[in-house]
């Protein structure tokens, strides 16, 4: 199998190699390469530019399972094909030629064009749909039996072939000896001054070759050449998903404002309120319910677990755990069961044992909470000290008040107790009560602040 993938995407306007352009959690490349992954074909080449490094970086693991071929310059899908084919080194057999920027292909689709090509003995198989509005693709001539006669490219088409409104999805299965003896004849005298691959269909047919086509559905052959069409296919590729989700039985309240990337778990019976995004490998299990507005990235909602209004990032959220409205969870987060974190909480790198709750107001950085502990509202882990980050231990049972600042690193142990506004500083042993600064009081000078506030209405 041969993906194409060295083009300019000139039409971009991007630093950004086109086949690395992102859409529901993948590169085009990546949804491509997926899709070619379930006709499990002995070996992918995917011919790139001279960025080859900067194209397997950014595909990151869906690298492996590839090889590379540079093609430098870019002259066109016959010279990136040939490049592709050398690379493969498969002289006889099939061969699938693919275009990266067509993220919408599935592999039922490569499957069905691949037995096509079989049942119909063909040396070429071309990819077909017809559509409403061709414009930008090359057109599919076909003769008077209706077999396929030629591609024509839009810009080297006369007006007639212009209004044909079958186009070629650039995706074909080739007879590899055939496909490298003729695309040694393809020539560059086109609009473009390229060598096109779609040349190679005329070629065949005028030596007597038998050329099949499958006829697909409009939106699986959507090439990408432009930000608008990349929006379009994203737009395209959520919806999809969707309809898959809701089929398994999860509940979707609105699936035109919830993006959920294609690398996403989610089980059935949980339900994604409305403006929901969901990214990287976030799992949702069973029963859970999440947003609305919410943000999930790399994170596990734990059976029954819910989460309103906030954001969370490589977290792991308990079953029966609940968070937010307004909740902040950064990378590192593991809330156990039951465990509740509320209003204005950011957390990070720090784990709240089962049944414990941080209801509102608190900062919990670096911390090791255990079981049924109460944070109070403003209570903050002094984790920072200007130059390295410690740690906060609590254990279980621990009753933290309201505007406690734990100066780490520091440990409450099991059944410890904190006061309002005590700056705990040092170890609080099992079962004892740390009390900090209080406010000293001074009889009789409660009317100085009152008349200094007087008219003031702030
Ligand atoms: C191509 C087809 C067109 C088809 C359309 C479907 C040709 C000549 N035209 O047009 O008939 O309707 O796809 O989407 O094949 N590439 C290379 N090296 C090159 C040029 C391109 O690897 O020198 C790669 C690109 O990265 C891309 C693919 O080939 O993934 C297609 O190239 P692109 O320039 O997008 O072709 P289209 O104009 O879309
Ligand atoms: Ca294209």
């Amino acid at each position: 199998m041969v993906v194409l993938a060295a083009g300019d995407g000139k039409r971009m306007r991007s630093r950004l190699p086109k086949v690395l352009h992102r859409v529901a959690g993948r590169s085009l490349l990546g949804h491509v390469l997926a899709a070619a992954a379930q006709l499990e074909p002995e070996r992918i080449v995917a011919v790139v530019s001279a960025r080859r490094a900067e194209i397997e970086a950014g595909l990151g693991e869906a690298a492996r399972d590839v090889s590379f071929a540079v093609q430098d310059p870019p002259r066109g899908t016959a010279d990136a094909a040939r490049v592709g084919l050398e690379a493969l080194g498969a002289a006889e057999g099939e061969v699938v030629v693919l275009p990266a920027d067509t993220p919408l292909i599935t592999g039922a689709t490569l499957r069905a064009l691949l037995a096509e090509h079989r049942s119909s003995a063909a040396s070429a198989t071309v990819l077909t749909a017809r559509v409403a509005d061709p414009s930008g693709y090359g057109r599919v001539l076909r003769d008077d039996d209706g077999g396929v006669s030629a591609i024509v490219e839009e810009r080297d088409a006369n007006a007639e072939q212009r209004r044909v409104n079958e186009i070629n999805a650039g995706v074909y299965v080739f007879d590899a000896a055939r496909l490298s003896a003729l695309i040694a004849k393809v020539g560059s005298a086109n609009a473009q001054d390229e060598y096109y691959l779609t040349d190679v269909i005329e070629l065949l047919r005028a030596e007597g070759d038998v050329v099949a086509a499958l006829v697909t559905g409009e939106d699986e052959i959507k090439g990408v050449n432009s930000r608008a069409q990349l929006a379009e296919a994203g737009a395209l590729i959520r919806a999809r998903l969707c309809a898959r989700l809701l089929d398994e039985g999860v509940t979707i309240v609105d699936p035109a404002t919830t993006y959920i990337d294609v690398t996403v778990t989610i089980e059935p019976d949980a339900t994604i309120l409305p403006f929901c995004f969901l990214e990287g490998t976030t799992v949702v299990r069973a029963g859970a319910e999440v947003g609305p507005n919410v943000r999930l990235v790399d994170t596990e909602v734990g059976e029954g677990a819910s989460i309103t209004y906030s954001v969370a990032r490589s977290s792991k959220l308990g079953p029966a755990s609940s968070v937010g409205p307004y909740a902040t969870l950064r990378p590192g987060t593991e809330l156990g069961e039951g465990a509740r974190v509320g209003s204005f909480v950011e957390t990070k790198n720090t784990r709240l044992g089962s049944y414990s709750k941080a209801n509102h107001l608190a900062y919990l950085g670096d911390a090791e909470i255990g079981s049924h502990v109460n944070i109070g509202a403003g209570t903050i882990t002094c984790n920072w000290d200007g130059r390295a980050k410690h740690r906060t231990v609590i254990g279980d049972d621990a009753y933290i008040s309201s505007d406690t600042m734990l100066v780490a690193p520091v440990t409450i142990g099991r059944g410890a107790a904190t006061g309002a506004g005590a700056v705990v500083r040092d170890d609080v042993p099992d079962g004892a009560l740390a009390v900090g600064v209080p406010a000293r009081i001074i009889q009789g000078k409660g009317n100085r602040v009152r008349r200094r506030g007087a008219g003031d209405d702030g």
